[in-house]
């Protein structure tokens, strides 16, 4: 399966994707990497392993509709299946998460339904949950709903600080985007 990777940011969960990918029987390629912000430190990491990139800005476009409709445009000149949400923190409409239910997933650090949006292990801490984690799932019109693919768990540790708690979960992230890609791109899992 030919898998995009969309992103904004560092690009951790992609370079886990891009390695996985790169291994021997993985049932998936990447093809590329997208990015809503041109600085984002991911799209170096994707191009210096030989990937294209592009990055396209709501400045650029009248609208959500307009924006998202160029990214489609992008996705099937790359002849995408598959696409990987990895910190790519913007809201798509509904009309793209219709278009690709099923093979749209993304990775959120929580365990969803628990704490859907930002500021995820701040608010694990406040509330003094004794464990916390990350979710791998399809993304449907709500923001951090769908139907769950992977879970882990990890426990919330005397003196965690936000930080403290998401390198542990990260460490967990990496782990399971590329295990939950490769039950879609081989086709045991269906949505
Ligand atoms: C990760 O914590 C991911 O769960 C969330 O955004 C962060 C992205 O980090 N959706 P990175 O860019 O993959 O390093």
């Amino acid at each position: 399966k030919r898998v995009a990777i969309l992103i904004s940011g560092r690009g951790s969960n992609m370079t886990a994707l891009i390695d996985a990918c790169r291994l021997p029987d993985y049932p998936a390629e990447i093809v590329g990497v997208g990015s809503n912000r041109a600085t984002a430190p991911g799209l170096e990491i994707a191009s210096a392993r030989g990937l294209e990139t592009f990055s396209l800005a709501q400045s650029q476009f009248v609208d959500r509709d307009a924006f998202d409709a160029a990214l489609t445009q992008k996705l099937d000149a790359w002849n995408v299946d598959i696409i990987c949400l990895a910190g790519f923190m913007r809201i798509l409409t509904p009309d793209f998460t219709v278009r690709w239910a099923g093979r749209l997933i993304n990775i959120h650090p929580s365990l969803l339904p628990l704490y859907r949006g930002l500021d995820t292990h701040a608010r694990a801490l406040a509330d003094g949950a004794r464990v916390h984690g990350c979710t791998v799932h399809f993304v449907t019109p709500d923001l951090d709903e769908g139907p769950t693919i992977m879970q882990a768990q990890v426990p919330v540790l005397p003196g965690d600080t936000p930080d403290t708690l998401a390198t542990r979960i990260l460490v967990e992230e990496h782990r399971i985007y590329p295990e939950a890609l490769c039950l879609l791109a081989s086709g045991t899992l269906k949505y």
